[in-house]
C-alpha cells in the first residue's frame, strides 16, 4: 500500500458544522493517546488560515489543503494524499459528487452529514460498483441523523439476540427531548430537498418509497407504515406527532436490515415520531407540529416565500446555534422493540450538546476516527469491503463505545 500523507483531511473545515468538528478533534488529540495525521481542508486558505489559529496549540502543526469541491483535479490529488476524508461541504446535491468521485478514484474512505436521501440513492447508483472496486468504503449520514436511529436499532438487536435469540422484527422510534437549533447549511440543504422534491413527481414517489436505499434484492416485503399524523401510541401511552428527520433516518435503517441479510428479518418494520405527551395537552401539541411542519412544507416550495424566510427568518450560511445553545442542549430517543413471538424490549439512547452541531461535531470526528483508525485498511483491523455503507454495517460494537467514551452519548435497556 503506498504511503500517504494522512490519516484523515477534513474538508470543509470552515463550515458551522466542520469549525465545531475541528476544534473537538484538536482537543481530542490534545488530550487523548489516539494520533493521527490530520489536516484541515477547503476552498479558501484565509478562512482556513482562520479556523487552524482558532485551534490552540495543537492546531498550529495541522496543515491546510486548498481544494474547490467544484474542481475535480484539485479533489483528486487532495483524496490521493489520506486514507479518510470527512466532509461537511453542503448541501451535498449540489456540491457533493465531485469529492465522491475523488474518493472512489482514489480508494479513499469517506464519510459525511448528508440526510439528502435522493442525493445518497443517485450516488449509489453511479458510483457503487467502481467504490467496491477501488476498496473506498463511503459512509453518508454520520451526524444525528442517522447514527443515534441507526446504532440505537443495532444495539436494541443485540440486545434482543441475546434476550430472545431472535431480532425484534418491529421497532419504534420516539424522540422523547430534543434540544437544539438548525445551522444555515442544514436549512439549505432543507429546502433544497423539498424544491427538488416539488418539482419533480417522479423523485416525490422516489422519496416516499421505504426502500429507496436498499439494493433491488432486499427481499423486505412488508408494508411500512409511518407517522405522517397526530396519534396515540399505546407503547409509550403518549401522543405522537411526526418527526421531521424520520424520512432519512428510516431510510438509513432499513438500507442497515437490508445490507445485512436481513438480521432484522426480512419482515422487518421500523417508524419515528416525536412524543408530544399525555392526555388533551399532548393531543394539541401533537396537532400544531403537524400544522407547523405542513406550514413550513408549504412555505420552502414557494421560492419567493423560501427566499424571504432564509433572508430574514432563518439562518444563513456559516450561522447556527451558539456555543451557549449547543452546550444546553440535549436529545433522548427511546426504542420500542418486538419480536416476532411477541416478546418485546426497550432501548433508550441520550446525547449531550445540541443533537444537529455540538453533539453531531463528536458523532462525526468517531466515525471518521473509527475509519481512521479501528477500520483502517493497511492495518487489517476490518473486514469491511469497500462500497456503500451505513453506520451500523460499517462500523460496529467500537464504534458505540468510541460514542459513549468520547462523544457523549449512551445506550441503554429500560
Ligand atoms: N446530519 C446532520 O445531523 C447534520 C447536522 C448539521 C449539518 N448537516 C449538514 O452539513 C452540511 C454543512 O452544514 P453547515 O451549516 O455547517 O454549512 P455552512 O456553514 O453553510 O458551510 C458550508 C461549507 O461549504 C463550503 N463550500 C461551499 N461551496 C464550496 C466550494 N465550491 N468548495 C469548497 N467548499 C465549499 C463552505 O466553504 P467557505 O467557508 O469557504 O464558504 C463551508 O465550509 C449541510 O449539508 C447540512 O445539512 C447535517
Amino acid at each position: 500500500m503506498t504511503k500517504l500523507n494522512y490519516d484523515l483531511v477534513v474538508f470543509g473545515a470552515t463550515s458551522f458544522v466542520g469549525q465545531i468538528l475541528t476544534q473537538y478533534l484538536a482537543e481530542y488529540f490534545a488530550t487523548q493517546k489516539e494520533q493521527i495525521r490530520w489536516a484541515i481542508a477547503g476552498r479558501s486558505q484565509q478562512k482556513l488560515q482562520h479556523v487552524k489559529d482558532t485551534l490552540g496549540p495543537i492546531g498550529q502543526a495541522v496543515p491546510i489543503l486548498v481544494a474547490d469541491a467544484n474542481n475535480q483535479t484539485e479533489l483528486d490529488a487532495l483524496c490521493a494524499q489520506t486514507r479518510v476524508v470527512v466532509s461537511t461541504v453542503g448541501p451535498y446535491a449540489l456540491y457533493g459528487e465531485p469529492l465522491i468521485q475523488a474518493c472512489v478514484n482514489n480508494g479513499t474512505d469517506y464519510c459525511d452529514l448528508t440526510g439528502e436521501t435522493q442525493w445518497i440513492k443517485h450516488m449509489i447508483t453511479k458510483y457503487e460498483a467502481q467504490a467496491q472496486q477501488s476498496s473506498s468504503r463511503i459512509i453518508h449520514c454520520c451526524g444525528f441523523d442517522s447514527v443515534p436511529s441507526d446504532m440505537g436499532v443495532y444495539y436494541l438487536q443485540q440486545q434482543a439476540q441475546q434476550q430472545f435469540n431472535a431480532p425484534a422484527t418491529q421497532v419504534s422510534m420516539r424522540v422523547k427531548t430534543l434540544k437544539g437549533g438548525a445551522s444555515g447549511g442544514t436549512v439549505a440543504s432543507l429546502i433544497n430537498v423539498i424544491q427538488e422534491a416539488a418539482a419533480d413527481p417522479a423523485l416525490r414517489k422516489d422519496l416516499l418509497n421505504p426502500y429507496i436505499l436498499c439494493p433491488a434484492d432486499h427481499g423486505n416485503t412488508q408494508r411500512q407504515t409511518y407517522i405522517k399524523s397526530a396519534k396515540f401510541d399505546p407503547d409509550f401511552n403518549a401522543w405522537i406527532a411526526p418527526f421531521v428527520m424520520a424520512a432519512v433516518n428510516e431510510r438509513v435503517v432499513q438500507r442497515s436490515n437490508a445490507l445485512s441479510g436481513n438480521a432484522y428479518g426480512n419482515n422487518f418494520r421500523y417508524n419515528e415520531a416525536i412524543l408530544t405527551g399525555e392526555g388533551l395537552k399532548g393531543r394539541l401539541k401533537a396537532l400544531a407540529v403537524v400544522s407547523g411542519l405542513g406550514a413550513f412544507m408549504l412555505a420552502a416550495v414557494s421560492k419567493p416565500i423560501s427566499q424571504v424566510m432564509e433572508r430574514y427568518l432563518l439562518p444563513k450560511p456559516g450561522e447556527g446555534p451558539t456555543p451557549e445553545q449547543q452546550l444546553a442542549g440535549r436529545f433522548e430517543l427511546r426504542f420500542v422493540g418486538k419480536t416476532d413471538a411477541g416478546q418485546s424490549l426497550k432501548v433508550k439512547v441520550t446525547g449531550d450538546r445540541d443533537p444537529g452541531y455540538g453533539s453531531t461535531g463528536k458523532m462525526l470526528g468517531q466515525a471518521a476516527l473509527s475509519l481512521a483508525i479501528d477500520h483502517a485498511k493497511d492495518g487489517e483491523k476490518s473486514t469491511v469491503q469497500g462500497g456503500f455503507w451505513t453506520p451500523a454495517t460499517m462500523f460496529d460494537d467500537r464504534f458505540i463505545q468510541r460514542l459513549t467514551k468520547h462523544a457523549g452519548l449512551s445506550f441503554e435497556q429500560v
